[in-house]
């Protein structure tokens, strides 16, 4: 028995990390991998995300689909060149270099490129030995402060495997976005089912390589490959990229029992990290968060699209207290007539976390955008699904949180935030409406607006019912839950419209797409209008 053997293998581990994510460390040609390739090691596609003014992310993960080849390079860190050029040719490189993918990150790369020129398009690409990835296509955003005229924006969400094809991905390529802001549920956990259009593995996603394998499964679709292509993403999550209604460190429902919720999560957490286009910040952590102790990573984040816009990206899975009283005290939400449960109104919990949500009050008193976006995983304003008198709310979104609800509406107002708009996801149909000041009463001013994006494949309801619902709850103008899609935002210094995008048959990869319904909000006035 000897204690320094784990904290050797650790401190090494560290270091192939830090070499990861620095991009920077240098190994001689004899310590790195010189694999036989056999199949693409690029068949993941690439990617881009977390755009700044002067920088971006750029994602590959190295695969070998041949166990042979993995066994190969299976623990050795492998030299991936990466080059960001002006031109489709690559014949104008703007940036070249070279970096590390380790093992311990599933041999993910994520290549920080700095010193970019703002409000400019590149192309990218990635090379192991003689293989060559796909070339993607990314951009910067405005410098904070500069002019801008026009921001196009893509918000997508719930992309279950089995219930479709990604259709919509492929007409979203149609759509000329500057970026493309995924509001969580990129995976589902859930071992497969029969009634599928296309399956997964049988069984639920637990350990990290199940996770692993799930976003490779999700990844090999080469419309959302081309997608992640075509423009950088802002990614958050929701439950199911660890499990269906978990609540910051409480387990949720369905699948196996598990002896240990938070060895599940951190694998989970690790394997979203290694699979989306994100900073080594959001480590930050640590190193010793998601390979150590603690399990953090700092999705929340802001960035600003010169002066016309500030995008917001929240986190309200991470940090949340558990839900209110759900029924039979079970794990997970259901519906809840508030009057019965007292801790309802407790002001101390909380859907963001409290660093979480002081981060956030700052941010919005800072401002500087025209358009104020807050990008976060589920339904904003109340949805009361009891006719008449008394409230049936769902205690997984805000509605179960509404203290905390109240806190953001009090600091849009406080500091005077100029045109906030909420997008949203979560609940596989489209909600579009008006904030309120204050949900309790239906005559109180509306400080915003919102829209609350379908799924792009994951299974909705009908629409039976819905109009009761829409007529108990008048701050939401429209909804449906029998169509598949994402919305398209087009953001200018007057106006922001939104175009409702919808698949005709997501069972059918080359489904057409429609607009279900298109609005305009006009600067300066939280009023959605019909388009
Ligand atoms: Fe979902």
């Amino acid at each position: 028995m000897t204690v320094d053997t784990p904290s050797f293998l650790e401190r090494r581990r560290v270091l192939a990390m830090a070499g990861a994510i620095a991009g920077g460390l240098w190994l001689p040609d004899s310590a790195r991998a010189q694999p036989r390739l056999v199949t693409d090691p690029f068949a993941l596609g690439v990617a881009s995300g977390s755009p700044r003014h002067d920088s971006v992310v750029l994602w590959t993960r190295l695969v070998q689909t041949q166990a042979a080849d993995t066994a190969a390079w299976g623990l050795a860190p492998v030299a991936v060149r990466w080059e960001v050029a002006h031109d489709e040719g690559f014949q104008r490189l703007v940036q070249t270099g070279s970096v590390n993918a380790v093992p311990e990150l599933a041999h993910s790369v994520h290549v920080e490129v700095q010193g970019l020129e703002p409000d400019r398009w590149y192309f990218y690409r990635f090379q192991v030995g003689n293989a060559v990835s796909a070339t993607g296509r990314t951009r910067t955003f405005p410098a904070p402060g500069a002019a801008a005229q026009k921001l196009r924006l893509a918000y997508a969400s719930c992309q279950h495997w089995e219930h479709g094809f990604y259709s919509a991905y492929r007409h979203m390529r149609a759509e000329n976005l500057d970026a493309v802001m995924f509001l969580g549920d990129y995976i589902y956990e859930y071992g497969g089912s029969s009634k599928s259009v296309r399956r997964v593995p049988t069984n639920a996603t637990i350990s990290l390589d199940d996770y692993r394998a799930r976003y490779a499964l999700y990844k090999s679709d080469v419309d959302l490959q081309a997608m992640h292509a075509a423009c950088p993403w802002i990614v958050t999550w929701d439950d199911h990229e660890v499990q269906n209604d978990y609540a910051g460190g409480v387990q949720g429902t369905f699948g196996p029992e598990v002896p240990d919720f938070a060895a599940r999560r951190l694998a989970a957490y690790q394997a979203y990290y290694e699979h989306m286009p994100l900073r080594a910040s959001v480590l930050q952590k640590a190193l010793a968060g998601v390979i150590q102790t603690g399990s953090e990573l700092r999705l929340y984040d802001r960035v600003a699209f010169g002066r016309l816009a500030v995008l917001h990206t929240l986190d309200d899975r991470q940090y949340r207290d558990r839900q209110a009283c759900t029924k039979g005290g079970a794990f997970g939400s259901s519906g809840v007539n508030p009057a019965t449960c007292a801790s309802w109104n407790d002001p101390a919990r909380t859907l963001l976390g409290v660093e979480q949500e002081r981060w956030l009050d700052q941010s919005l008193a800072t401002g500087g955008g025209t358009w104020s976006v807050i990008a976060q995983q589920t339904v904003f304003g109340q949805r009361d699904f009891k006719p008449g008198d008394g409230l049936v709310l769902h205690n997984d979104g805000w509605d179960g949180y509404a203290p905390a609800r109240t806190r953001l509406t009090q600091a849009l107002q406080r500091h005077k935030v100029s045109n906030p708009v909420f997008l949203g996801g979560d609940v596989h149909s489209n909600w579009v409406g008006h904030v309120k000041a204050d949900y309790a009463r239906p005559d109180s001013k509306a400080v915003g607006v919102e829209f609350c994006g379908t799924s792009i494949t994951s299974r909705g309801g009908d629409n039976k019912g819905l109009a009761e619902v829409l007529a108990e709850n008048p701050h939401f103008v429209m909804a449906d839950r029998e169509r598949r899609g994402y919305g398209v935002a087009e953001i200018t210094p007057q106006q922001l419209s939104v175009r409702l995008r919808v698949v005709d048959d997501v069972t059918r990869a080359d489904s057409g797409v429609s607009t279900l319904a298109a609005f305009v909000v006009d600067q300066g006035q939280p009023q959605v209008h019909s388009a």
